[in-house]
């Protein structure tokens, strides 16, 4: 499959979440406006493949001119959540003053990078999720999308997947369909298809139902923030789900690049959270669903407290905070 955001030597490729699973189609920004709006659209979402877009992005100010610092600043800002974003305008504009071309190759050093990390995190994750469940093979629960389409390539907490799939340890996948935007039902449903793993897409409403009846081993999710002390900032539903899976006693484990990881930050309490726009809710499917003024409460991310995880895993292992037992 190809990379879900890539260079092609004048334009920055993506393929265009918005349209999945109906139509696989690529599309070439070319400027940085361009690229802001695919972003906020969620054309390219996702943390590790914001990460990219950020460092991309910077190579198209570059190209542009102008004041590269601020328009790589409205990059950074186009959401304000994933951490990665910030993080990989942060990295490319490092080298601005190295020139362009300097710009371009850390920025296609990150997008080398990103599928090598995440096929490590999840590895490890894997070799963790197996210690903590004894079932097999095993049945899954995924939140959003976590795989390919959220990263460069490979996937985070859906990378867990392919690697145990690939020695038969998967019995299925639950895929919470993910509100509003059905990240679930719409791009890891289809990845799962194509992989070949067995799945079943349910309601987010369905989750607890699901561990009560005894039908999740392990909560696989990724992370769009991790403070230092482990809280996770992750797809609105993530922190309903963790509290559920506590009580089941099923584990949650997160799986992110440690680009993810904000040390800046002491605790979940200081992540910023996207609010989004009011008819994401009012809709579905082009049509109106509530009153035409109905008011909405539409926060794109939740906070999960680390005490309610039993795992957060990037390429280096288990995130430990510092302090922790
Ligand atoms: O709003 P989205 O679709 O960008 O939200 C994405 C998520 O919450 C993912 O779970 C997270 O970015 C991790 S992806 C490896």
């Amino acid at each position: 499959m190809r990379r879900t955001i890539d260079w092609d030597g004048d334009a920055v490729t993506i393929i265009d979440q918005t349209a999945l699973p109906a139509d696989c189609r690529v599309l070439r920004l070319r400027t940085v406006d361009e690229l802001i709006d695919a972003i906020r659209r969620l054309a390219v979402r996702g943390a590790p493949a914001l990460g990219a877009a950020g460092a991309l992005g910077v190579v198209l100010a570059a190209r542009e001119g102008g004041d590269v610092r601020a328009t790589a600043e409205r990059v950074a800002k186009a959401r304000p959540t994933a951490v990665n974003l910030s993080w990989g305008v942060g990295r490319a504009l490092d080298k601005l003053d190295e020139g362009p071309d300097a710009v371009l190759a850390e920025a296609l050093e990150i997008l080398d990078e990103d599928e090598r990390l995440n096929r490590a995190a999840s590895g490890h994750a894997a070799e963790i999720v197996l210690d903590l469940c004894d079932r097999r093979p095993l049945r899954l629960l995924s939140h959003c999308n976590a795989g390919h389409l959220a990263t460069v390539a490979w996937g985070s907490a859906l990378g867990v997947v392919w690697h145990l799939h690939a020695r038969g340890l998967v019995e299925s996948v639950l895929v919470d369909e993910t509100r509003p935007l059905l990240q679930g039902a719409r791009l890891t449903a289809w990845e799962l298809a194509r992989a070949g793993v067995p799945y079943r897409v349910q309601p987010d409403g369905a989750a607890a139902a699901a561990m009560a009846r005894g039908l999740v081993d392990c909560v696989l999710v990724g992370a769009d923030r991790i403070a230092a002390n482990g809280d996770v900032a992750n797809k609105i539903g993530t922190y309903g789900l963790a509290i559920a899976a506590h009580y089941h006693r099923v584990p949650l484990v997160v799986v992110a690049p440690s680009s993810t990881i904000d040390r800046s930050l002491a605790s979940g309490a200081e992540i910023a959270i996207e609010e989004r726009a009011p008819d994401e809710l009012r809709t579905f499917a082009g049509a109106t669903i509530t009153p035409l003024d109905a008011e909405v409460f539409n926060p794109a991310f939740d906070v999960t407290p680390a005490e309610l995880i039993a795992a957060v895993v990037t390429e280096h292992g288990r995130y430990r905070p510092r302090g922790a037992r």
